[in-house]
């Protein structure tokens, strides 16, 4: 099958293409054949060296990634929920190694859920790890409730267009950062009100918010406390919520926590049902075919993607 390896860490020309055996699914697994890859910051991380790469550098080839969407081509031995067939998508052993940049990955099945049938393959790629985080911080960390009023950063990025889309379904009041090029885009997604991070100080004009979503690290999670009402959360996913915020935090009863994202078919699914029902859009700003992954990290990079960056895989 086709992979892309990395031989070496490094820059995104480490990156290439070659053709491996192909996994044999295990007990519990599922054989995706993939149609779709989405690529997150910490794809890029992880090829730098950073990140997960120690999960990941033992393996025979090193492989990648974590976000597929594609046909099950072959089930382990005690496989209940899939078959030959179905269309799948998830992220697969995360934190671990997902060994995604692949024509076949094999996942577990608990990691999985099934692709709504209207929703394209690229669009469930899409809607993986970054939408895992938004659901995850924001549900079962924050335990978001109608009429709170939510901060969300990077609200034009792969994390931040899906957390406010969520915060919306939850009826919340959803305050959201981007640059001036991005307020048409996060008025789309349903931001009640945007801040301007160059032109606005977001602590100074950003008042009573019940829950933040961090994405930007411990200058920003600091800074965003005065936003935030006494007792309120922040919820960091770029281990923000250090020893010195949470000490910053605690004397105003405010819970301030780093966050790391898990697979789960589980809230796989729950997404699904938001995208089957229409509540859930992936925007993709970008699609490169397989062969291009050193561009769509190029991409990724460059921290100014709106939406996700995805790679089809023929
Ligand atoms: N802990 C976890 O489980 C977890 C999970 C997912 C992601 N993360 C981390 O969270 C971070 C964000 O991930 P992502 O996938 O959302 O990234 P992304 O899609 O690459 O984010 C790009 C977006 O960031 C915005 N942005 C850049 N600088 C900004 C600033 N100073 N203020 C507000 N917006 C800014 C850009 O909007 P403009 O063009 O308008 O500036 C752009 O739309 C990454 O560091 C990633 O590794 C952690």
């Amino acid at each position: 099958m086709k992979a892309i390896i990395l031989p070496e860490p490094g820059p995104a020309e480490n990156f290439q293409l070659k053709d491996i055996e192909k996994p044999t699914p295990q007990k519990g697994e599922v054989l995706v054949k993939v149609k779709a890859i989405s690529i997150n910051p910490v794809d890029t991380k992880t090829r730098d060296g950073k990140a997960f790469y120690n999960s990941i550098k033992e393996s025979e080839h090193v492989l990648v990634g974590w976000d597929i969407a594609g046909e099950v081509a072959a089930v382990g031995e005690g496989v209940e929920y899939f078959k030959e067939g179905d269309a799948v998508f998830g992220m697969v052993n995360f934190p671990g190694n997902g060994k995604a940049y692949a024509e076949y990955v094999a996942a577990p099945e608990g990691h999985l859920a099934h692709k709504p049938a209207d929703v394209t393959y690229e669009e469930a790629a899409a809607t993986t790890l970054a939408a895992l985080t938004a659901w995850q911080v924001l549900v079962h960390q924050a335990d978001i409730q109608p009429g709170q009023r939510v901060l969300v950063h990077a609200a034009a990025g792969g994390v931040g267009h899906y957390a406010v889309q969520i915060a919306k379904y939850f009826q919340a009041y959803v305050i959201g950062t981007a640059s001036a090029e991005n307020a048409d885009f996060l008025k789309e997604l349903g931001v009640d009100e945007h801040i301007d991070y160059k032109s606005q100080k977001v602590e100074e004009v950003v008042k009573d918010v019940d829950i933040v979503l961090d994405s930007l690290g411990e200058e920003n999670t600091l800074k965003s406390l005065a936003t935030l009402k006494d007792g309120g959360q922040i919820v960091s996913i770029l281990g923000g919520a250090t020893e010195a915020v949470q000490e910053q935090a605690k004397k105003r009863n405010i819970k301030a926590l780093t966050y790391l994202v898990h697979s789960s078919g589980e809230d796989q699914a729950k997404i699904a049902d938001l995208m089957e029902a229409g509540e859930l859009k992936a925007h993709i700003e970008h699609v490169f075919p397989f062969e291009e992954m050193a561009k769509a990290h190029k991409q990724v990079e460059t921290r100014k993607t709106r939406g996700k960056v995805v790679l089809t895989v023929d």
